[in-house]
């Protein structure tokens, strides 16, 4: 019953999105784009310069460190993060409504109906999640089956024990970028 009621809220408040004033969107818009092309360029560049396994230390040294300094250059109020259902680095483990807004967006993409991105408004904060999908074999080279390579394979079973980001396939939901912004 609890569960049920949580669910109707969420859906309402994603709804209520249609209302968010257009600057909000631009915002969110912005900033993930800002980490998404930080975080894509240098992953490239590395894999292409160094390979996959260094890639991978790469990414496991600098993503946070990445992600905190598109934070530093938001407004005050503005802040973002990667969440996803299936964490690598527990780190980006999301919270309760976050974990039910990435659960619809699964539901959405199975029945093809996924947009750009979702609004939640949570009384004191709009959260702009932008869906990140599956769509280069890139990301499959470390998200998909690791027993191809088993020195990247070593490399992330050692450094993540815990690790549960392998076994995704082309088009899969990965997870979002989640750009908080203060009303
Ligand atoms: C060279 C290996 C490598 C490639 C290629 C790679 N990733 Fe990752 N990914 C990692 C590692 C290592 C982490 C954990 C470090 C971190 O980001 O905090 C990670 C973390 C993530 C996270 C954060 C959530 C979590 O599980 O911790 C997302 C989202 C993500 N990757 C998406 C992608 C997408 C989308 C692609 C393709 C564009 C991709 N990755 C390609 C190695 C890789």
């Amino acid at each position: 019953m609890k569960k049920i009621r949580l669910l109707s809220l969420l859906i309402s408040s994603l709804l209520f999105a249609q209302n968010v004033p257009k600057e909000i969107l631009d915002t969110g818009e912005r900033v993930s784009q800002e980490l998404l092309q930080q975080l894509g360029s240098k992953l490239k560049q590395e894999v292409s310069a160094n390979g996959l396994v260094k890639a991978a230390e790469f990414c496991s040294a600098n993503a946070m460190i990445l992600t905190e300094e598109v934070n530093l250059h938001q407004l005050e109020g503005t802040s973002l993060k990667r969440i996803s259902l299936k964490v690598r680095n527990t780190a980006n483990a999301p919270q309760e409504d976050e974990r039910k807004v990435l659960e619809s967006m699964q539901k959405m993409l199975k029945k093809g109906k996924l947009g750009a991105y979702l609004i939640e408004d949570d009384g004191r904060f709009y959260k702009y999640y932008k869906p990140l999908l599956i769509k280069n074999e890139l990301c499959l080279a470390c998200h998909g089956d690791l027993s191809k390579n088993p020195k990247l394979s070593q490399f992330i079973n050692e450094r993540y024990p815990q690790d549960k980001a392998t076994g995704y396939k082309m088009g899969d939901l990965r997870g979002a970028v989640l750009v908080k912004i203060k009303k």
